[in-house]
């Protein structure tokens, strides 16, 4: 059997091999989990490695729920389901449908477009900083570059920015020793960053803030969705505060794994750079090609709802469904040429930002944090590998934790 959930495997790298494998001869295969470390066992899951079938899984939430097991591969404490399923991304039409109508707004072009000098001025200052001296592009550059953009857009202040990045630290990086807060109990067994007793701090902090929001109003995220109402209806406090602490988590890690992941594809590609340079108006296409080749999420679960046939498989309901965004990315029954980096690849309808009820409501904010990045480090001397990159230790974000490189 091939082992593709192993998030240690993918601290090495991705393993192209033995998906490719996989999608030729097992396009639905069933995964083992066993205990790495602290973490236990879990009952194992079907592993989708298909394009067509990732994007069915994710466009049919009857047959494959994000409410019923929630959306991380492990499994969450039952104890904690009720409380997981209130955030948006855990939950299923006609539930999700009626949130995502209130929070929509929050989102409008307009609003995100006010942010781009902002986010300009971001780039320009950080780049200055590591100007003419090699430097580590994630941790002095990138890390800090979304996480300041999100602040600014949910209207947290400049002082509480630390804040954002231990909360984000604590439930995405827990399964990378470098990254990791893990809590563990009396008995030493990890306990879940996603339990509702580990988020207490942030979700006081979320209550404060939309108070203030409430009395000062301000073109932000936070304010809108304070003030977000559909028919009448509006998000309650416990909604509010849930969708808060979605907004941290994701969209921080997933753009903080998009930019060196872009330029990395570069660094690989002086040809297609030098073409970019030469043609600022092939950047939208390269952006798609940048999340075709380097997906910021790997995975995401589903549990089947009622039986299903998928990949010439019988799931039965329970089953646990694992999509592989970056396998479906490499499916040559999709796109030409998998392995190669086209930066005027077209059409490239890649899976990076989800597909179906849950598709991803920051997209339009993360192509303009890219777009400005990028558009700024191609007015500098091109840069060059100088030394490993490191990568995270998750089966779930395609992180780029070290990234070292010379003008
Ligand atoms: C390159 C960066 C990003 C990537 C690759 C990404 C990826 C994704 C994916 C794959 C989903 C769907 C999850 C599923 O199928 O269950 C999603 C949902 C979501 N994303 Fe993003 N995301 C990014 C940036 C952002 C940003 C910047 C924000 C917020 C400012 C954000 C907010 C959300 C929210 C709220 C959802 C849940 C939508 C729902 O459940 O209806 N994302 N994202």
């Amino acid at each position: 059997m091939l082992d593709i959930f192993d998030p240690r495997t993918f601290a090495r790298g991705i393993p192209h091999d033995a998906l490719r494998t996989l999608r030729d001869t097992e396009p639905v295969s069933w995964q083992h989990e066993p205990e790495i470390g602290i973490w236990p066992a879990g009952p194992g899951f079907w592993a989708v490695t298909r394009y067509d079938d990732v994007r069915h899984v994710l466009r049919a939430p009857a047959d494959f729920s994000s409410a019923l097991g929630a959306t991380q591969i492990r499994d969450p404490d039952p104890a904690d389901l009720p409380f997981i399923r209130r955030m948006i991304l855990n939950m299923d039409p006609p539930e999700q449908v009626r949130l995502r109508r209130l929070v929509t707004g929050a989102f409008t072009r307009r609003r995100l477009e006010r942010f781009a000098a902002a986010v300009r001025a971001r780039a320009v200052a950080l780049l200055d900083a590591v100007a003419g001296r090699p430097f580590d592009l994630p941790r002095e550059v990138t890390d800090d570059f979304p996480l300041q953009n999100l602040a600014d857009l949910l209207g947290v202040p400049a002082a509480d920015r630390a804040l954002l990045l231990h909360w984000t630290n604590r439930v995405i990086g827990y399964q990378d020793p470098e990254h990791a807060e893990v809590a563990t109990d009396a008995a030493g067994r990890p306990v879940n960053p996603r339990s509702p007793a580990q988020l207490a701090d942030m979700f006081d902090y979320a209550a404060a803030l939309a108070a203030r929001k409430r009395a000062e109003p301000a073109d932000d995220v936070m304010t809108a969705l304070c003030h977000a109402e559909v028919d009448g209806q509006r998000l309650t406090d416990a909604e509010l505060k849930m969708f808060f602490f979605l907004l941290v988590v994701a969209g921080n890690d997933t753009v903080r794994s998009a930019l060196p992941g872009g330029v990395l594809a570069l660094l690989g590609n002086p040809e297609a750079e030098r073409r970019m340079r030469g043609d600022p108006a092939l950047l939208g296409t390269a952006i798609e090609e940048m999340l075709r080749v380097h997906p910021p999420v790997l995975t995401f679960r589903r549990t089947v709802a009622r039986p299903a046939e998928l990949g010439g498989r019988q799931l039965a309901p329970g089953d646990k469904v694992v999509v592989y965004h970056v396998s479906a990315h490499y499916d040559e029954r999709r796109f030409p040429d998998p392995f190669r980096f086209d930066p005027a690849r077209e059409p490239n309808e890649h899976l990076a930002f989800g597909q179906g009820p849950h598709l991803c409501l920051g997209a339009a904010f993360a192509r303009l944090q890219m777009r400005e990045f990028l558009t700024e480090l191609l007015t500098r001397p091109p840069l060059h590998l100088d030394g490993e990159p490191r990568r995270l230790t998750s089966n779930f974000i395609n992180g780029i934790t070290s990234l070292p490189v010379r003008w």
